[in-house]
């Protein structure tokens, strides 16, 4: 396997660590592109299957949503076909997170898979329209899509449609935004996009690696998918593992596997861990200790206030300045925030400037109080979770880095690297 390599605008390239025993969007052949005459071969045709059968697929699988949430797909499809009228499905693949990169292999190298699992939903909710929103870099698939049409294999129309690379691109009403026309930032108001979503029509909006395994899933059957992973969250999901470990990239491993074995599939730590961010810019910080005993499952990472999100798992070593990489990825998260609600609009770039003071100002205790004064205004009164989650990634970081920030209080750091570990885009 060779290198994968991380760069500071969060440009992954570089092969994938496949674990067999885990699942199946990796597979045995990771650095494959998969071409439609490759896909029939590894995974055969869809079965023929009707609406019922799709949803009662996904409920027996207990497949649940790989676009940070965990919500089960059967329940989502079920409240859009409850909505009545002609419904519309989104593979989301926006991946507005800088830090992930697991949608952009899956659509590099297993495109197929999401637009089958596209169509399967497509088929679920009746839906007369489908959309695949990802990255411009993605516009080769236009290509696949006409490939797919021709060969009869999609009996639903899709187009594609360009997702921006920014942050908060990628939340669902941004993602209908987008695709009828307009900005790509959330909307501020109710009601929810599978009752409401674009251009008025019950929208369902899943991410392309639910799509992925729900393709998998038709296939295999539940029993298959709920051979790995947990009760509560059966089968495996891909993990971009960055930071320092010897092989950064995208692996895949079932749900409840031990974080110390998903730094291993990576090619384990470089040198001695500090701490490491699981779900990325809106995740949760652990030490090492904590992250030497965490099981990647919602259910075991709740003991530590953390989730596996969409699967971003970063190792940051020893002598790196953890306040460093708060300060820029705050910086980074204010300025990528769509400045429509108070919380981003005056929270957002206060808490960046004060942690910002933190990391490189001779500061005093003042300042650490005002963060925490701070963030408490800004929890819970977004339109969309994006206050919460940056503040999360804050709060749980100056827990993890206590030791740095008394010392930073007192004109000390520990740092002896310069590395900028957590990768953020360029400001525009
Ligand atoms: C700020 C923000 C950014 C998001 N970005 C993405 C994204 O890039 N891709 C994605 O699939 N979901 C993203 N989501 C979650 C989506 O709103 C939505 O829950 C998800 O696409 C549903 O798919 P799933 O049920 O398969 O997880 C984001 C949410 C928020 C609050
Ligand atoms: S909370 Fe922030 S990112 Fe979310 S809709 Fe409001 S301004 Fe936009």
């Amino acid at each position: 396997m060779t290198a994968m390599t991380q760069t500071m605008t969060g440009n992954y390239t570089g092969n994938y660590t496949g674990n067999e025993a885990a699942g199946g969007l990796i597979g045995p052949q990771p650095a494959a592109v998969l071409d439609l005459r490759g896909h029939l071969a590894q995974h055969g045709q869809l079965p023929s299957l009707g609406p019922h059968d799709v949803v009662r697929l996904a409920r027996d699988a207990g497949l649940t949503g790989h676009g940070g949430a965990g919500f089960p797909l059967w329940r989502k499809l079920e409240a859009v076909i409850n909505s009545g009228g002609r419904a519309v499905v989104v593979a989301n693949g926006a991946e507005g997170e800088p830090a992930s990169a697991k949608d952009r292999w899956l659509l590099t190298h297993r495109p197929h898979l999401v637009l089958d699992g596209l169509q399967l939903v497509a088929r679920a909710v009746r839906a007369g329209d489908a959309y695949l929103y990802a990255s411009e870099r993605h516009r080769g698939l236009d290509h696949l899509i006409a490939e797919r049409r021709a060969a009869g294999i999609d009996a639903v129309r899709v187009e594609r449609a360009a997702a921006p690379d920014r942050f908060i691109s990628g939340e669902e009403s941004a993602a209908i935004n987008s695709i009828a026309g307009g900005l790509a930032i959330p909307s501020s108001k109710p009601p929810r996009v599978v009752e409401r979503g674009l251009r008025g029509r019950p929208t369902l909006v899943s991410n392309v690696e639910t799509l992925a395994l729900l393709a998998l899933v038709a296939r295999r059957g539940p029993a298959w998918f709920r051979s790995a992973g947990t009760a509560d969250f059966p089968g495996s999901m891909l993990f971009t593992v960055g930071g320092a470990v010897r092989h950064p990239g995208v692996v895949e491993a079932p749900h409840g596997t031990p974080l110390t074995e998903v730094l291993e599939l990576a090619g384990g730590p470089t040198s001695r861990l500090q701490a490491v961010l699981l779900g990325g810019y809106h995740g949760s910080w652990l030490t090492a200790e904590e992250a030497a005993s965490a099981a990647m499952s919602r259910s075991d990472l709740a003991a530590y206030g953390a989730s596996p999100g969409a699967g971003v798992v970063v190792a940051l070593a020893e002598g790196v300045c953890g306040l460093a990489e708060l300060s820029r990825v705050m910086t980074y998260l204010a300025q990528e925030s769509a400045g429509q609600c108070g919380p981003c609009l005056n929270g957002l770039p206060r808490i960046a400037e004060q942690v910002r003071s933190l990391a490189f100002d001779g500061t005093d205790a003042a300042v650490f109080t005002e963060l925490q004064r701070l963030s408490g205004l800004v929890v819970g009164r977004g339109a969309c979770h994006h206050p919460d989650g940056s503040v999360r990634f804050l709060r749980t970081g100056l827990r993890v880095f206590a030791d740095e920030v008394a010392m930073h209080l007192d004109r000390r750091c520990t740092r002896t690297s310069d590395d900028r570990v957590l990768p953020v885009r360029m400001v525009r």
